[in-house]
């Protein structure tokens, strides 16, 4: 048992306008969601149904952030192709979290990148309007899930209807099965696949306000990557 796991964050601020150079508050905001969402201390996880309460997990990860940098580009989008990652590479990614803050383009709100891939493309990179809960920000996706999100992928987790039809597994045992995303703030039951879809779970694609819990076979997921011979092994003491 490696008990509670702090990662420490780097956040690359990549800015075309003053938009999108946020805040120091902004990024604070963000860290606070995500150690609220892996430590299940989020206010809306009261929201979950009943069927459903039994499973929420505290994965007892933490993260603390441990500087920022700050770059203006003319460039205005940057797609999903890592080029914020050549032109401003990682910083020791294999013990910290590298957060690249740019604007994506394309209606994409941010991807991350799976455990045991490349050091040098290791990260999340995240929309500046979808970053934190104050400052420049969009609706829909104005509580900091998006980070939420892809610091779940970050963590080995795929989507919660595994990217496939109802056969197809996301590996996670306690998750019921579904045929393909939800969006919006669907009302529970939702029912897809013969069972009820988690809909509020962070790794389905609802409104932010509409997702507000990973589960205990998520959190074993997330958690095996840093023992001994695991991909973020690393990352831990
Ligand atoms: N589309 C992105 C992905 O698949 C992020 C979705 C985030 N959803 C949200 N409600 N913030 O990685
Ligand atoms: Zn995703
Ligand atoms: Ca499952």
């Amino acid at each position: 048992n490696l008990g509670i796991i702090n990662i420490p964050v780097y956040v690359h601020v990549v800015y075309s306008n003053s938009n999108e150079n946020i805040s120091d508050n902004q990024i604070n905001s963000q860290i606070d969601v995500l150690n609220e969402d892996f430590r299940a201390t989020n206010s809306d996880a009261s929201q979950v149904p009943t069927e459903f309460a039994g499973l929420v997990a505290d994965s007892e990860i933490t993260f603390s952030l441990a500087g920022v940098f700050r770059h203006s580009n003319s460039r205005t989008s940057w797609g999903t192709n890592d080029l914020v990652k050549s032109t401003y590479p990682p910083i020791t990614p294999e013990t910290h979290l590298n957060i690249w803050v740019c604007n994506i383009g394309g209606g994409i709100l941010g991807y991350a990148q799976f455990p045991g891939g490349p050091t040098a493309t290791d990260g999340v990179v995240v929309g500046p309007n979808f970053f934190g809960t104050t400052g420049y920000l969009s609706a829909p996706f104005d509580e900091g899930r998006t980070t939420t999100h892809e610091v779940g992928h970050y963590l080995n987790l795929r989507h919660i209807w595994g990217d496939g039809r109802c056969r197809q597994d996301d590996f996670v045992s306690d998750t019921p099965s579904s045929d393909g995303p939800n969006y919006g703030c669907p009302s529970y039951p939702t029912v897809n696949c013969r069972s009820n879809d988690m809909t509020m779970n962070y790794m389905d694609y609802v409104d932010d306000a509409c997702m507000y819990m990973f589960t205990e076979g998520q959190k074993s997921r997330m958690r095996s990557i840093f023992a001994s011979g695991g991909p973020r092994s690393a990352m831990v003491n």
